[in-house]
């Protein structure tokens, strides 16, 4: 190669940030799109001849990444939970008696009972009674920084009445009343803009705006339902809602408190039938403990608290027309009938597709193309066939026969002795890879942004990915070349894959999609675990004996690493240079601080999530609330209602200095 390549690839790389910085940072041009996106291309073709000349900065991994155009990440701490589910009076009679049974109580339990909004989840910081940070809730630990677009949205106070001293995190819901939301469907379909489908996606589409002017002009609302630490002298959520009432936080008036199953579903059944009336959607009531302290006896599990439930409404169905049934392969070949339908509006959403689950339900429901089918679509699951009505006219098409070979790679299909599921038994069937690629990108998997179904089906259809390493050997040229992929969209997902190689062993093992091994499985490997080749050589008897893991999960495990091509995959992703952190394990092999539960309260020095992460490697599990089950508080300066609490309690109380020394020990 002659230095004058060298010299061209240097001035094109300078000349693209050069212009990427004007576009991005100062809003202005000096050349046209077109003149950019040639300059783009030839430094492609470039570095696509001389490999070597692709350095890890060069602007074909990342055009202009814009530094304005992105939120910045806001850490929760207690994380933002979300809500299990209950549907029927029976489901919530059971949820009643589990807390009862943890409370060792036969009293009447006190609940709130707060119709569920549908909007989005935010929580607002506020430091001596202004509001100086917003964010949404993301996956529960780390959201988005919203804040110039919460101050947009009048029911949040900018500065809480009576500005009381300290941090107070205000958690609650954002979202459209209806005929705001109507409105500004109208205003969009006049100006020629694509109306909302629902109320949740407007909400949610407003509040992520990058120009918070956008958000200024949509007519979103806000309503307190809870906040992260309670402030002192607050011991139930009715004194919380008066103490946001005062606040001028606004509280949902609509809201009760309830003794007793009776009088709560009493509750859900007024607020179900006030539903049409309402100047807002909501999909159910939540219900919570009422109590603070039983709310802290009582815990939480990984995602959602025990002390509250959202009572869903019954799901919403429809009768539409049973088009065809196909099916469907997913990552781990478990094949899905699925039914094409008439499009069909079911609460506010249409459905065009539904799935039958398997042969057996498929059998006894007998749904068969063109019969009038009964459609049902409850919260986030996934719509299903409920029953089949015949056909009306008499013209039913014949019964579905299930496969025995795979639709999409011709292998052969099996149905195991005791299971439900049909499985297309190919590894490289093209379905399974493309559901893998998408698993692996999954935000508790590798959190590769760009990676979605759209771009995992285009990838390996062009056959320019047969298995997940593959990723890790596209080149940008490749990926532009793809129909709808843009130059930008090809850089950030270069970008996105880049970094995902830096990922830690949790969301790695997470990401290779062994069945049955989400993220708290991968977690309990990690801790138990010093690396992947541990992991992969251990037998099922060591695998059994961790806490969490059960035989048929060891089984899995032990089967997904006897497979050749599972293993080759994993060899070559090991090649590609994955280190694979793990700082979930404790080298020492000694967990100082193993079996206990721990509280930090009051202003430490490292951040907490540091703090947290230190307390979870030495062992310890750390809860956001003082209680019985507490053994230890870590209390720094300014440290209030738990300390308190736990010195009631007679737990024993540390500093940061000592907790240090705990966790090194
Ligand atoms: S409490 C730990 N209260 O429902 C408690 N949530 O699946 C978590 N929601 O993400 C939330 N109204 O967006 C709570 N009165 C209410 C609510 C409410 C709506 C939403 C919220 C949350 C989701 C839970």
């Amino acid at each position: 190669m002659t230095d004058d390549v060298r010299m061209e690839v240097e001035e094109l790389k300078r000349l693209l940030r050069y212009h990427s910085r004007l576009y991005y940072l100062e809003d202005r041009t000096e050349i046209s799109d077109g003149e950019y996106d040639a300059l783009m291309r030839r430094l492609c073709e470039l570095e696509s001849v001389h490999p070597e000349l692709a350095s890890p900065d060069s602007p074909t991994h990342r055009i202009g990444a814009p530094p304005l155009g992105s939120f910045p990440p806001i850490t929760w701490e207690p994380p933002m939970l979300s809500l299990g589910n209950v549907f029927t009076p029976d489901e919530f009679r059971e949820f009643d008696l589990r807390l009862h049974k943890e409370l060792g109580s036969d009293d009447d339990l006190v609940y709130s009972a707060e119709p569920k909004l549908d909007g989005l989840a935010v929580g607002l910081v506020y430091e001596d009674g202004v509001l100086v940070r917003a964010g949404t809730r993301g996956d529960g630990v780390t959201g988005e920084d919203i804040t110039p677009n919460a101050r947009t949205i009048r029911s949040i106070p900018l500065r809480l009445d009576g500005s009381p001293d300290g941090v107070l995190t205000v958690r609650g819901e954002v979202f459209f009343r209806t005929d705001d939301f109507n409105r500004l469907n109208r205003r969009r379909v006049r100006v020629g803009e694509k109306p909302f489908v629902n109320p949740r996606n407007a909400a949610s589409g407003s509040l992520r705006q990058l120009d918070s002017r956008i958000t200024a002009r949509r007519p979103l609302s806000f309503i307190a339902y809870g906040c992260a630490e309670w402030p002192s002298g607050i011991s139930t959520q009715e004194e919380l809602f008066q103490y946001f009432n005062g606040l001028g936080l606004p509280v949902n008036e609509a809201s009760r408190f309830c003794t007793g199953v009776e009088q709560v579903e009493q509750a859900y059944r007024d607020i179900r039938s006030s539903r049409e009336g309402l100047p807002y959607e909501i999909d159910g009531v939540v219900i919570k403990l009422n109590v603070a302290e039983q709310r802290e006896r009582v815990g939480e599990l990984s995602r959602s608290p025990r002390w509250a439930t959202a009572w869903k409404f019954d799901a919403e169905e429809a009768v539409t027309r049973l088009i065809e049934i196909e099916v469907q392969v997913g990552r781990t070949g478990r094949i899905t009938p699925v039914a094409r339908l008439d499009p069909v509006l079911v609460g506010g959403v249409t459905i065009s597709s539904a799935t039958l689950h398997n042969e057996d339900e498929l059998i006894r429901k007998d749904a068969r193309p063109g019969d009038m089918v009964i459609v049902r679509r409850a919260g986030d699951v996934i719509p299903e066939v409920v029953k089949s009505l015949g056909s009306p006219g008499g013209d039913r098409g014949d019964a579905f026969v299930f496969p025995s070979t795979c639709p999409v790679c011709g292998g052969p299909v099996v149905r195991e002795e005791g299971e439900s599921a049909h499985r297309c038994m190919n590894p490289s069937c093209p379905a399974r890879i493309r559901e893998s690629l998408f698993h692996w990108g999954a935000r508790d998997s590798l959190d590769i942004e760009g990676l979605g179904s759209v771009i995992s089906t285009q990838l390996v259809d062009a056959g320019m990915v047969t298995d997940i390493s593959d990723l890790y050997r596209l080149n940008h040229s490749l990926l532009a070349g793809l129909p709808r992929m843009g130059e930008i969209s090809a850089s950030n997902l270069l970008s996105a894959l880049q970094h995902s190689r830096s990922a830690e062993l949790q969301r790695f093992l997470t990401g290779l999609g062994i069945p049955g091994v989400g993220r708290v499985v991968s977690g309990l490997l990690c801790a138990s675990f010093p690396d992947l080749d541990s992991i992969m050589n251990v037998t099922v008897d060591t695998l059994e004996e961790i806490d969490g893991i059960g035989p048929v999960l060891a089984s899995a495990l032990f089967s997904f690493w006897s497979e050749p091509v599972t293993r080759g995959v994993v060899d070559r992703l090991m090649d590609i240079g994955f280190e694979l952190p793990n700082p979930r394990y404790d080298r020492s092999g000694r967990h100082p601080m193993k079996g206990l539960t721990l509280v930090f309260t009051g202003a430490i020095t490292m951040p907490r999530s540091e703090a947290r992460r230190l307390a979870e490697e030495a062992g310890a599990k750390v809860t956001s609330s003082v209680s019985a089950r507490t053994d230890l508080v870590v209390a720094g300066p300014g440290a209030g209602s738990k300390m308190t609490k736990a010195r009631q309690l007679g737990i024993r109380i540390i500093n940061e200095n000592e907790f240090l020394e705990k966790v090194k020990k």
